[in-house]
C-alpha cells in the first residue's frame, strides 16, 4: 500500500475503501470510516462532514487498514464494541458481541417491565454485554455474571465493575450454588456451534476465542443443554429463562426444554431479522427434579 501520506482524508477513505473491498471485507466503506474516525475521535456524523473539505489523512491510517485489510476485528483495532446504550473495551481473548444478542437483551427488559429489583444472571457474559445492558437499563436490577475464560473475565471485569454487577469467574455447569432458586432470569448467549461447523469469516474462525464458539458435541449442543439445566436450577419458580442459538437449532431446544418437564411456556423468538435466534420458558412452580 503506497497511499495516504500527505493525501487528502476523502481520498484515502476512498482507497481504504478499495483496500477492504479487495481484501473481502463485509462492510469496507464503514470500517475505512470507523478507521478514521478512530484515530480523529470526531464521531462519524463529523467526519463524513470532513469529507466533503480538504482534512489532511490522519497519521497512522495505513497502518490501521493494513490489519483490517488482514482481517483483524475491527473492534480489535479500535478496542470498543458497541452494543444498546453501552461502549465495551474488548480486544483479544473475548468473544465481539453481535446485533443479534440486543435482542435477547430487549427479551429479558420486555420481562422484568414492571418487577422491582429483579436478580438476574448472564451465564457465559463474555465481555459483559449482556449482563452490563441489563444494568444499565434496570437500575435497581441486581445483577450477576458468571464467565470461565480467564481472558474473557479480564475484559468483564473492565466493563462490568462500573456498572455495579457481581461478576464470578466460574463454570456456567455449577457456577452460584448459594444462589440455587434465588433469580428471577436466567439469560444466556453460550458457545453453541457443531464441532464441524467452522467458521468461513477470518474475523470469527481466527479471533474470536474458540471456546466462545463452539458448544461442545457433534451438534454444539452440550453448553447449551447445561446452560438450561443450570437455569432451572437458578431460578426461583416462575423465573424466566431466556437463551441465544443458532437458527438451525430452534426446533431441537424447544424439544429439548419440553422433554425436561419442568419448563412452562417455550417459546421461540426471532431476531430482527426474522430469524428463530432465541429460546425461552418460564420454570414450572414445582421444583425440578435434577
Ligand atoms: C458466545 S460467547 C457470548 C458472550 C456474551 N454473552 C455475548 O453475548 O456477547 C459465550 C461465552 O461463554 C463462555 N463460556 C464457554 N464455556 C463456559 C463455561 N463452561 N462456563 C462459563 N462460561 C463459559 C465463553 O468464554 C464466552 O465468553
Amino acid at each position: 500500500m503506497t497511499f495516504y501520506q500527505g493525501q487528502s482524508l476523502a481520498d484515502a477513505v476512498r482507497e481504504a475503501t478499495a483496500v477492504l473491498t479487495d481484501a473481502g471485507v463485509p462492510t469496507p466503506r464503514v470500517d475505512a470510516e470507523l478507521l478514521a474516525d478512530h484515530l480523529l475521535g470526531v464521531g462519524l456524523g463529523r467526519l463524513r462532514a470532513m469529507l466533503l473539505g480538504d482534512t489532511p489523512a490522519p497519521v497512522g491510517y495505513r497502518e490501521l487498514v493494513e490489519e483490517r485489510a488482514g482481517r483483524v476485528p475491527l473492534q480489535h483495532i479500535t478496542g470498543v464494541a458497541y452494543f444498546r446504550y453501552l461502549e465495551l473495551r474488548v480486544g483479544p481473548g473475548v468473544f465481539i458481541p453481535r446485533p443479534e444478542t440486543e435482542s435477547v437483551v430487549q427479551l429479558v427488559i420486555d420481562h422484568l417491565a414492571g418487577v422491582r429489583k429483579p436478580k438476574v444472571v448472564d451465564l457465559g457474559t463474555g465481555s459483559g454485554a449482556i449482563a452490563g445492558s441489563i444494568a444499565h437499563e434496570i437500575p435497581d436490577a441486581d445483577v450477576h455474571a458468571v464467565e470461565f475464560s480467564t481472558f474473557a473475565h479480564a475484559w468483564a471485569a473492565k466493563n462490568l465493575e462500573p456498572l455495579g454487577v457481581t461478576l464470578i469467574q466460574g463454570d456456567l455447569r455449577d457456577a452460584l450454588p448459594e444462589h440455587n432458586g434465588t433469580f428471577d432470569v436466567v439469560v444466556s448467549n453460550p458457545p453453541y456451534i457443531p464441532a464441524e461447523a467452522i467458521p468461513t469469516e477470518p474475523e470469527v474462525a481466527l479471533h474470536d476465542p474458540p471456546e466462545a464458539l463452539y458448544g461442545g458435541g457433534a451438534d454444539g449442543m452440550e453448553l447449551p443443554t447445561a446452560a438450561a439445566a443450570s437455569a432451572a436450577r437458578l431460578l426461583k419458580p416462575g423465573g424466566y429463562f431466556v437463551m441465544e442459538h443458532a437458527e438451525v437449532q430452534a426446533e431441537w431446544i424447544a424439544g429439548m426444554l419440553r422433554r425436561a418437564g419442568h419448563w412452562n411456556d417455550v417459546t421461540t423468538h426471532f431476531d430482527l431479522n426474522g430469524k428463530e435466534r432465541a429460546t425461552s420458558a418460564v420454570l414450572a412452580s414445582t421444583a425440578p427434579d435434577e
